[in-house]
């Protein structure tokens, strides 16, 4: 892949878990082909391992639990402008932004989903795909809209269901293809 000679695209990563796409993108955005520069890190669970993560790593970062959405959005906003992010990737982000916070960023927010997207939107894919004896799964990166996971798709990566497979075998086996996915839809939207 070409390395990227353009300005790098100050981006903000949107967590609330484990944090291996974080740590998946940090790694890429220290790489020559990267497009983005990770200015800021959010998460709305304080103990999250990749909170911890981001902070103990010298990112600039904001955890604000248990609070009113709302108001938490209009501190985001404020940070954003700030910090002038121009490109947000949700990795693992439970909390649904509302329609206003899109609307300022439009066409600015990009998901990452473990699914085939428009298929098993929401919760609990792996269990509900192996439930209904699909042949594949995969995982999807999207423009976010205000619809839960509905926006345009940008890439899409299919994984093969195998004959004993477990939702945590399966969960295993579309991460991988997740790490690898987007950093390419982030160049792919940034080209
Ligand atoms: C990933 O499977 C992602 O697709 C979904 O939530 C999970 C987050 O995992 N949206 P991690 O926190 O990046 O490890």
């Amino acid at each position: 892949m070409k390395k990227y000679l353009g300005k790098k695209i100050s981006t903000a990563i949107f967590i609330s878990g484990r944090g291996s796409n974080l740590k998946n993108l940090i790694k890429f955005s220290k790489s020559k082909i990267s497009p983005i520069q990770i200015n800021f890190i959010f998460s709305n669970k304080k103990n999250s391992p990749g909170f911890m993560y981001a902070r103990n790593n010298g990112f600039k970062t904001l955890c604000l639990p248990n609070r009113n959405f709302m108001s938490i959005e209009k501190k985001l906003l404020q940070i954003l402008n700030k910090k002038k992010i121009k490109l947000i990737c949700l990795a693992g982000f439970m909390k649904i932004l509302s329609s206003n916070f899109i609307k300022k960023f439009r066409g600015k927010i990009i998901n990452i989903h473990p699914s085939l997207l428009p298929k098993y939107k929401g919760l609990n894919t792996h269990i509900r795909v192996l439930r209904n004896r699909e042949k594949y799964s995969g995982c999807t990166v999207h423009f976010v809209n205000s619809k839960l996971d509905s926006g345009k798709i940008i890439l899409q990566k299919k994984v093969k269901i195998r004959k004993n497979d477990t939702a945590k075998k399966l969960s295993k086996r579309i991460l991988f293809e997740e790490h690898r996915m987007y950093p390419k839809a982030i160049i792919k939207i940034s080209s």
